[in-house]
C-alpha cells in the first residue's frame, strides 16, 4: 500500500492523517509544533473533533509523526500540505507557510534517490498559486522535472469543523487537479481505498480546481446570505414564516435544503475568507463579483442585526446580566474566529454590559480574547437563572433542552437565533423572541 505524509497536524491534517491510517494507510506525520507531534506519538489527539480520539487510538500502529522532513519524504510516497493559508488585507491567500514546508521537502527530494514523488497541495489556495509558485519552487530545489521526477495535485477539502471524520469518509465529492494523468490517478486510487461511499471524483486541471474551491464556498455563502435577508423579510410581515418556506424552497431540487434555515452569518475560519479570496481573485481579472461582495455585505449585517435585537430588549427590562449561550462559530467545535456569538459579545461589551458566557467546548478560547471582562458560566442554565436576558446563538443540542425550569428572573428574555428552543416549555416567566418571526419578534415587557 502506498505509504503517506501528512504535512501540518492542525484541525485539518490530523484528521487526514488519523482517517488514512484508519483505512490502513503508514502516515508520517510532520508538525513545526513540537506537541503536536508528541500527542500524536502518545496516541492522543491534540485537537477537539468528534470521533478523532477513537480513529488514532484505533490506528495508533500506522500513525507516526516527526518533525525530520527527511524522514517524511523517505518513509513515504506521496506528501499531502495541509498547513495555513492566512489571508492577506487584499484577500489573496499567503502562500508563505507553504512555501517553508514544501522548500526543505522539496530538498530532501533533491538528496533522495527516489524515482517520483507525488505533492498534493491541500491547503486553501489562491488560483494560480500552484502553477505560477509552488511548482516553480519544487522544480528548482528539486533540481527535477515536473511529471518526471514528481508530479502535483491541487486537493483542498470540503470538510466542516464538527463533522470533519464523517465528511472526510464519506464526502459528497472528491477534487482533484492534476499536473498530469499519471499524477491524478495515483491520488484517485488513495480516496478509492479512503471513502467510504464512492463519491464523484471531478478530475481536472490544476487551475480549475483552484477556481473551484474557492466559488463553491463563496456560492454556499450566497445560499446563506439569501436566508438570512429571507429570515429578515419574515420578522416585518405578520403570519411570515422563514423555516415554512425555506422547507419549500429547498425541496426544489434546483436549491436543496442544505445551508437554508436562514438566522444568523456564517463564521468559522473558511467561508468568510473563501467568499472575499473568490472576489479578490475576480478582480484580478477585471470582473466586479458584484455576488460575493454583497454576501460578505449582509454577513456583517446580521450580526448588527442581532445587537440591534439584543439592545432593543436589554433596555427595556433593566441593567442586570445577559448571558450568550454559544461562543463558537456553530456547535460541536471549538472554533471561535469570526464567530457571531464573540462579535455580539464585543458589541455588549462595548455598551458597558455584563456578560455571562456558556459554551462546552470553546470557552478556553473565548477566555484569550475577553479575560476577566466577561463571566465563564459552566452550565446554560446557570446563565438563565441568573441574566434577564439570555442569547441562545448556536444549533447546540444541549441548548434545545432549555425549559421554564432553568429560570429565575421574571421577566427573562430569551432571544432564539436559530428557533430551537419550544416556547411552549419555556413558562410564564420568558418572553421568547426569535429571528426570523413577526409572531415572536415582540414581547410585552418591550412594548
Ligand atoms: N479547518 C478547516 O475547517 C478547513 C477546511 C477546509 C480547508 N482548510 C484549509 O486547510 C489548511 C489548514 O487549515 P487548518 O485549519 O488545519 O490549520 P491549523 O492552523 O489548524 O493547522 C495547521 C498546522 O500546520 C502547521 N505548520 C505550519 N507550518 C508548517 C511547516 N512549515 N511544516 C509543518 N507544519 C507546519 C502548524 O503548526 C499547524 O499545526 C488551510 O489552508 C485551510 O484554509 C481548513
Amino acid at each position: 500500500m502506498t505509504k503517506l505524509s501528512v504535512i501540518g497536524l492542525g484541525k485539518l491534517g490530523v484528521c487526514s492523517a488519523a482517517c488514512f491510517a484508519y483505512k490502513g494507510f503508514e502516515i508520517i506525520g510532520v508538525d513545526i509544533n513540537k506537541d503536536l507531534v508528541n500527542a500524536i506519538n502518545n496516541g492522543v489527539s491534540p485537537v477537539y473533533e468528534p470521533g478523532l480520539q477513537e480513529l488514532i487510538t484505533s490506528a495508533k500502529d500506522k500513525l507516526k509523526a516527526t518533525q525530520d522532513y527527511k524522514e517524511a519524504i523517505n518513509a513515504s510516497d506521496t506528501t499531502f500540505f495541509i498547513v495555513p493559508t492566512p489571508s492577506n488585507e487584499d484577500g489573496y491567500f499567503s502562500n508563505k507557510y507553504l512555501i517553508s514546508a514544501l522548500r526543505p521537502l522539496a530538498a530532501a527530494l533533491k538528496e533522495s534517490n527516489k524515482a517520483y514523488h507525488l505533492f498534493v497541495i491541500t491547503s486553501t489556495v489562491s488560483p494560480g498559486s500552484v502553477n505560477g509558485s509552488l511548482i516553480p519552487l519544487i522544480e528548482k530545489t528539486s533540481r527535477r522535472k515536473l511529471n518526471d521526477g514528481f508530479g502535483v495535485c491541487y486537493n483542498p477539502e470540503f470538510i466542516a469543523l464538527g463533522s470533519v471524520i464523517t465528511d472526510f469518509l464519506d464526502p459528497d465529492m472528491v477534487l482533484i487537479g492534476e499536473s498530469n494523468e499519471f499524477a491524478g490517478e495515483q491520488l484517485t486510487k488513495i480516496y478509492k481505498t479512503v471513502c467510504e461511499n464512492n463519491p464523484y471524483i471531478a478530475r481536472m486541471s490544476i487551475i480549475s480546481a483552484e477556481i473551484a474551491k474557492i466559488c463553491l464556498n463563496s456560492y454556499v455563502t450566497m445560499k446563506i446570505s439569501f436566508a438570512n435577508t429571507l429570515a429578515n423579510i419574515c420578522e416585518a410581515i405578520p403570519g411570515a414564516n422563514i423555516d415554512h418556506i425555506t422547507k419549500a424552497l429547498g425541496a426544489d431540487k434546483r436549491i436543496s435544503p442544505y445551508y437554508l434555515k436562514g438566522g444568523l452569518g456564517y463564521g468559522g475560519p473558511c467561508f468568510p475568507r473563501d467568499n472575499r479570496a473568490f472576489a479578490a481573485f475576480a478582480e484580478k481579472y477585471g470582473i466586479d463579483a458584484k455576488l460575493a461582495k454583497a454576501t460578505d455585505e449582509v454577513n456583517g449585517f446580521q450580526v448588527k442585526h442581532l445587537v440591534d435585537l439584543a439592545l432593543d430588549h436589554i433596555s427595556a427590562t433593566n441593567d442586570g446580566m445577559i448571558s450568550v449561550l454559544g461562543i463558537a462559530y456553530k456547535p460541536n467545535t471549538p472554533v471561535i474566529e469570526e464567530s457571531p456569538g464573540i462579535k455580539l459579545v464585543e458589541a455588549l461589551l462595548k455598551r458597558n454590559l455584563k456578560v455571562m458566557v456558556y459554551d462546552e467546548l470553546a470557552s478556553d478560547n473565548a477566555k484569550v480574547i475577553f479575560g476577566d471582562r466577561i463571566i465563564y458560566s459552566t452550565s446554560a442554565k446557570e446563565c438563565l437563572s441568573k441574566s434577564s436576558v439570555c442569547i441562545v446563538t448556536t444549533m447546540t443540542d444541549e441548548f434545545k433542552k432549555i425549559d421554564g425550569s432553568y429560570i429565575a428572573n421574571d421577566p427573562t428574555v430569551v432571544i432564539d437565533c436559530w428557533r430551537i428552543l419550544e416556547p411552549s416549555r419555556l413558562g410564564a416567566k420568558v418572553k421568547y423572541i426569535a429571528v426570523g418571526r413577526f409572531d415572536y419578534g415582540h414581547c410585552t415587557a418591550c412594548a
